[in-house]
């Protein structure tokens, strides 16, 4: 079986498919424009959220048996498209779960207390003690929009620090330091919203204007799921209107996003869709690549 590496894998990953006698080729920073050459000669491709597999790709990966995406989100590969012609596409969708909930932590608590933007005015040679006066994250509502493998581990932790914790989820979910309420009842009293489900043509703009026009003032955002979950216009009209008291957001509509509107606001704080971005889910992800490859060599060859 041959194996292209498409985007960065933790060496550990390609020795361990190397050991089970799969043959690994590392072209970890290919082009779109050099791909279709090189993958007609390829059983299995390994990307992360770089690589784009889209259908006139797969069309001409005539060898292809299967794709193993490390991380969570399928929406870089044409999946229906893929599985059609008969291959067979896996992810890691457990590895990152923690890294991205401590990420949705970290941004309420810097929402709170206006951490970032504490630390840019020390570093411009300012003292503006009064101006940072926050408030405690404790004895808030926090509403988890998508109550998943991540959305627990955020209702986890929050639960922990003393915050309320509520949900909606299209699914029934059972756990015990947070109840599941309906979406109105979330959007409408929660002092935080949170959300943690994917992007899909169900979950477009999921918070839209009549949403932003809701919840309660002051609200705070986040978003560490996927972009395109929140009406981004709605946004920004909802911040400068003083509804939506500040917003942090790792993933965006279009990515990456460099100067972007909603970043002229004081009020939004930010990061370039870093939420699996950890030494650890690094780790695991590289293990899980590993794991589903070897799984897939050992059964089919
Ligand atoms: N920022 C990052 O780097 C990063 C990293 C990993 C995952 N993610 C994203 O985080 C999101 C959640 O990941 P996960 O692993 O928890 O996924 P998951 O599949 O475990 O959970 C998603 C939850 O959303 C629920 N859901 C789906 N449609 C819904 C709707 N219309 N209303 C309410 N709930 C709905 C599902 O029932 C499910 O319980 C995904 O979009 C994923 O792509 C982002």
């Amino acid at each position: 079986m041959k194996v292209l590496i498409c985007d960065p894998t933790a060496p550990e990953a390609i020795a361990s498919m190397r050991q089970a006698g799969i043959e690994v080729d590392v072209r970890d920073d290919i082009s779109a424009d050099a791909l279709p050459e090189v993958l007609p000669d390829y059983d299995g491709m390994v990307v992360r959220s770089r690589t784009k597999v889209r259908t006139p790709l797969i069309d001409v990966a005539t060898n292809l048996k299967v794709i193993v995406r490390g991380g969570v989100g399928l929406d870089n590969i044409d999946v229906a498209h893929a599985q059609s012609k008969g291959i067979a596409v896996l992810n890691t969708p457990a590895a990152s779960s923690v890294s991205v909930a401590e990420l949705t932590i970290g941004y309420m608590l810097s929402l709170a207390r206006n951490i970032p933007q504490a630390t840019a005015s020390m570093k411009a040679g300012l003292w503006e003690k009064k101006k940072f006066k926050g408030t405690e994250v404790a004895g808030k509502r926090l509403g988890l929009i998508g109550c998943g493998r991540i959305g627990c581990e955020v209702a986890q932790r929050a639960s922990a620090l003393g915050m309320d914790v509520v949900f909606t989820d299209i699914v029934c979910v059972e756990l015990g330091c947070a109840d599941q309420i309906e979406f109105d009842e979330l959007i409408r009293t929660a002092d935080y919203i949170s959300l943690h489900l994917p992007h899909i043509e169900q979950t477009h703009h999921i918070l839209d204007e009549e949403a932003f026009a809701a919840m309660k003032d002051g609200v705070y955002i986040v978003n560490c799921a996927r972009g395109g979950t929140v009406d981004e216009d709605a946004l920004f009209k909802a911040i400068q209107s003083g509804k939506v008291a500040g917003a942090a957001l790792d993933v965006y509509e279009q990515e990456p996003s460099k100067g972007h509107k909603l970043f002229t606001l004081d009020q939004v704080i930010g990061s370039p869709h870093v939420g699996a971005g950890t030494a650890e889910a690094t780790e695991r992800v590289g293990a899980e690549v590993a794991e589903k490859m070897i799984g897939f060599y050992k059964e089919n060859f």
